[in-house]
């Protein structure tokens, strides 16, 4: 089974541009020796600086000394800092059972426990004494995938109808409650508010899409339920304290036909999938029985995790794609913005502005994501964008988005969204993963993770923001909206770095980080000071070897916007990925998730494999479950009290 999380096909086979012309190639030269932390001054283009303003010296926003690539199967972290375990994979919600070392966990105990493979997180503080608590609220985790060699005794030998009920309920979200104690942070149990999201969670459907036929199956005659929610990677916070918890590949647990049409081929809908074989005891998943059911994924889903007993809420005006995150800010006017990436070669940047404003106190906010503009990003080579709106209707030189091109009306719209996206014209980006919000100025970061088919004879499509042909290490973009207001529908961008070693004698792969070098960003999260938090996702088949041999095991690290200067904050156990981030109100604590310690390259399944790779996290924190590599949340905090992330 391969990793979930990097669906390696790429879909979008709409004609790339090419660099035929000299200007082109002009400027992705001085695209890619643009500097980090600076502008694309070196391509001479009438441009804003983007980091003009902030006024900081280089690494002021930075208090600790970076620390160096590390291969131990451990947390890693600078001198005075120190993590604690807080929730492992098998580690009880609220009242249940305790995982086993040998995995012999039910299905339903499962159902109970902490999911496997954590990835996006964030932290709702309670309300305790009238303000916002930091040393007491909820944590909602998501759960990306399961490896179904750890997951079960035996692994994948003898697969079974429990077997796929235990895959189900180890995947979807965890909503836990936490509380800081003198000896530490602490998982309350039992809990009121704890609660399991599962792959089988009944949720409700809403926007758009909502009743549309598409999405009408068997067991739901009207698209308004669906069971559960899948392969939950990165997520957003809503400015009313809800969690939006991001469908991102979906495709992979569906098998398709033999030869499937279009539709599904555009969102990688196939015969194999990605090895999950639920559909061979839950009939749902067999997409040639039921061909409507992967249209039930793909979404964002809402989740107010003070309302335990509320179902989550696919919210369809978002678009359906493989959504990395769903990051939120408000315009000028107070209408929501989400920013949200598609995470595969070639795919887009959209940004959704909710047609009515959020008014913090006033008015109802459970259809705020469901009425507004979907928009699709276009990066243009002079450093400005556009953001191309997906109204139904809506004529763009490819084609409209309208009948004659199968879009009946605003529900085919959001369903068929990347189709929509080709036809307006969208950049195709490098696998876009996180977007991250900057506290001061609204300036907006994503990573694109990597693009090892980017300029490839096949596929030439270099462009100004997606500079590298074969782009192993990936890059940071950035942009500023318009009149600084998220509501705006032009920007201008630039490359804040081009990740790998700057001292790489291959040109084509040398990075310009001023600092300790990284690849493969993917996590990207801002706190309260304007401090950018990076983590990584190097593949395990890629990690410490080739080009990778020096950069360690993924590891989160810190830059300062304004400077560009980084510093190596964290490295993590082995075969490890670090993902997930989110803070305490005080900046004292950082919840960081450790997803799949152990994972082998290739084929997962084997038990063994991953054992023999990692014993994290038992072997660093006394009282862990062992047995298995657990994928797990930690929380950082400084010895001496002090915040990690100051104000
Ligand atoms: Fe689940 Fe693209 O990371
Ligand atoms: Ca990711
Ligand atoms: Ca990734």
């Amino acid at each position: 089974m391969k990793n979930t999380c990097f669906d390696p096909v790429d879909r979008n086979t709409a004609a790339l541009a090419t660099l035929a012309d000299p200007f082109r190639r002009r400027l992705l030269s001085a695209a890619v020796l643009a500097t980090a932390g600076g502008t694309l001054a070196a391509t001479g283009l009438p441009l804003p600086s983007l980091a003009a303003g902030a006024g900081r010296a280089g690494g002021a926003l930075l208090p600790f000394a970076g620390i160096a690539p590390s291969t131990e199967d451990r947390v890693v972290l600078p001198t005075g800092y120190r993590s604690e375990l807080l929730f492992a994979w098998g580690d009880p919600v609220s009242d249940g059972p305790r995982g086993r070392a040998d995995a012999s966990d039910s299905a339903l105990d499962q159902g109970r426990q902490a999911g496997m493979h954590h990835d996006g997180m964030h932290f709702f503080p309670a309300a305790d004494s009238g303000s916002p608590a930091s040393d007491h609220g909820l944590l909602c985790i998501n759960h990306e995938y399961t490896d179904d060699g750890l997951l079960h005794p035996g692994g994948m030998r003898d697969w079974s109808a429990e077997k796929v009920a235990k895959s189900k309920a180890a995947t979807g979200v965890s909503v836990i409650e936490v509380r800081r104690t003198d000896a530490g942070w602490r998982v309350v149990r039992p809990s009121r508010w704890a609660r399991r999201i599962t792959a089988d969670t009944p949720c409700r459907i809403a926007g758009p899409a909502r009743g549309h036929p598409a999405l009408t199956t068997a067991a739901d005659r009207r698209g308004e339920f669906v069971l559960g929610t899948l392969n939950n990677c990165a997520m957003g916070a809503t400015p009313w304290g809800t969690y939006l918890t991001c469908e991102e590949n979906f495709n992979g647990y569906f098998r398709g036909p033999p030869v499937p049409g279009a539709d599904q081929q555009r969102y990688g809908i196939n015969e194999k999938g990605f090895g999950f074989r639920w559909h061979e005891f839950d009939e749902r998943f067999d997409a040639t029985l039921h061909p409507n059911e992967p249209n039930r994924f793909g979404w964002v889903v809402e989740i107010d995790p003070w309302q335990p007993h509320k179902p989550p809420v696919k919210r369809t005006a978002l678009g359906r794609f493989k959504h990395e995150g769903a990051t939120v800010t408000l315009a000028r006017d107070r209408r929501v913005v989400v920013y949200m990436g598609d995470d595969e070669r070639f795919e887009y940047i959209y940004k959704f502005v909710s047609r009515r404003p959020y008014l913090p106190g006033r008015g109802d906010t459970s259809t705020l994501l469901d009425e507004g503009t979907l928009y699709v990003a276009r990066f243009d080579e002079d450093g400005k964008g556009r953001w191309l709106p997906l109204r139904h209707g809506e004529r763009y030189p490819n084609g409209a988005l309208s009948v004659e091109n199968g879009f009946a009306g605003p529900g085919d719209v959001v369903i068929r969204c990347r189709q929509a996206a080709d036809l307006a014209g969208a950049t195709k980006m490098d696998r876009p993963e996180w977007i991250a919000v900057a506290p001061t100025r609204g300036d907006v970061y994503v990573t694109l993770t990597n693009n090892s088919q980017r300029g490839t004879p096949e596929r030439p499509g270099l462009n100004a923001a997606n500079p590298r042909p074969a782009n192993i290490f990936g890059h940071i973009v950035r942009w500023r909206e318009g009149g600084s207001d998220a509501a705006a529908t032009r920007f201008a961008w630039d490359i804040f770095a081009l990740a790998g070693d700057p001292q790489n004698p291959d040109a084509a792969k040398r990075g310009n980080i001023k600092g300790d070098p990284y690849g493969s960003p993917d996590g990207l999260w801002f706190d309260a000071a304007g401090r950018l938090w990076i983590q990584t996702d190097v593949s395990t088949g890629t990690l410490n070897k080739g080009d990778y041999a020096n950069f360690g095991n993924n590891q989160m690290l810190v830059a300062d916007p304004t400077s560009g200067a980084t510093r190596r904050f964290m490295s993590g156990p082995n075969g490890c990925e670090i993902t997930g981030i989110t803070a305490s109100p005080d900046g004292r604590t950082l919840f960081v998730n450790i997803q799949h310690p152990g994972e082998s390259p290739g084929e997962r399944g084997d038990p063994e494999k991953p054992t023999a790779i990692s014993a994290w996290p038992a072997n660093q924190y006394p009282g862990a479950v062992g047995g298995r590599p657990r994928s797990a949340t930690i929380a950082i905090t400084r010895e001496d009290g002090y915040p990690v992330a100051p104000a």
